[in-house]
């Protein structure tokens, strides 16, 4: 029995050290490639930001971030495997404002907790929400988008990329303003969510400008509005909601990396530089920029404002969510 117990704690002394990083460790890091997680499916809004601030910091580091795409209950799953990751900056995520913020209140039981059990390593860009619809809705403007989706919600169904995700969270938002409980159709990230668009099998979604623009310029779907104060620079004939008649609209996601919690100081800072970096590079600026994101200014960057945003936004949602009554 004592000898069980010496064991144990012998095991446990080991699996500390073993995921513990010395001084000398993490000087030298990174000297093998990273793994990124991505909370959704390949080719949806985080995926694509995650790729594009992902290459260039792979070139600052030397070391390649890989992207690993962890999908499941809206982003939580592969929130709950970052926390529980090694510590020592071979495994960070890109969290966004569904994953690390709104999941608290959804999730009554979450896992995590965004600003205890992660590490912020920074913001890596903002993203403004838009309303969308197949490209054959039968609204012309976003005041005849309300009509009649109140008429006809018992018909249509709302896709998103599970509970607490952007688009499921926005979209509760949008919900409450009109009154509405559509039947809510779940994928496993907006990029597939925004394929079942394209080929109207859902009605409308809320999703992210990064995963819009191409399509809403291509014409394979409609939007009524951008969620923000201020029309975006990539679509500028798209009106915001307070310009289209529904003000009270307002949503506007961001991402942004994390590691887990005790995360050696010098290897975060070492990825906060290289996300800096990235966020200066003229050609990744584009890339963002093309796709409608906001790129967070210098006072936004880094680790102390990112812990301050999502300190706040988990402030700011949680009403949103107890008020429609949505729980996990
Ligand atoms: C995605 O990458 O699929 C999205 O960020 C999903 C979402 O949160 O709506």
């Amino acid at each position: 029995m004592h000898l069980a117990i010496r064991f144990a704690g012998l095991f446990a002394a080991a699996a500390m050290l073993a995921g513990s990083v010395g001084p000398a460790a993490a000087q030298d890091y990174p000297t093998r490639p990273i793994t990124l997680i991505v909370p959704f499916a390949a080719g949806g809004p985080t995926d694509v930001i995650a790729r594009i601030v992902g290459d260039h910091m792979s070139k600052t580091l030397g070391q390649q971030l890989v992207i690993e795409n962890v999908v499941g209950a809206g982003g939580t799953t592969a929130s709950t495997r970052a926390m529980r990751a090694t510590n020592d900056g071979y495994t960070i995520i890109m969290g966004h404002m569904g994953t690390h913020a709104a999941s608290v209140a959804l999730y009554p039981n979450l896992a995590y907790h965004p600003t205890k059990d992660f590490e912020p390593i920074g913001m890596a860009a903002g993203t403004p929400v838009l309303i969308l619809a197949k490209k054959d809705f039968p609204a012309k403007d976003l005041k005849e988008f309300i009509s009649y989706v109140k008429a006809n919600v018992d018909k249509l169904n709302m896709a998103h990329a599970g509970v607490g995700s952007v688009s499921f969270t926005t979209c509760l938002l949008l919900n409450s303003i009109m009154g509405v409980k559509p039947t809510s159709v779940p994928y496993q990230g907006t990029g597939p969510a925004m394929n079942a668009l394209i080929g109207g099998q859902v009605d409308y979604l809320c999703d992210q400008i990064v995963n819009a623009v191409p399509q809403i310029n291509g014409g394979t779907i409609k939007t009524y509005g951008v969620a923000t104060a201020e029309r975006n620079p990539s679509l500028p004939d798209v009106p915001t909601t307070k310009e289209a008649g529904l003000p009270e609209f307002q949503a506007s996601a961001w991402n942004g990396l994390f590691a887990p919690k005790g995360t050696p100081k010098p290897v975060t800072e070492k990825l906060s530089a290289a996300l800096d970096k990235a966020l200066d590079d003229e050609p990744t600026r584009k890339r963002l920029l093309d796709l409608g994101s906001d790129i967070p200014g210098k006072d936004r960057r880094g680790p102390e404002a990112f812990a301050k945003l999502v300190a706040s936004e988990i402030e700011r949602w949680s009403p949103v969510i107890k008020s429609s009554g949505v729980t996990q």
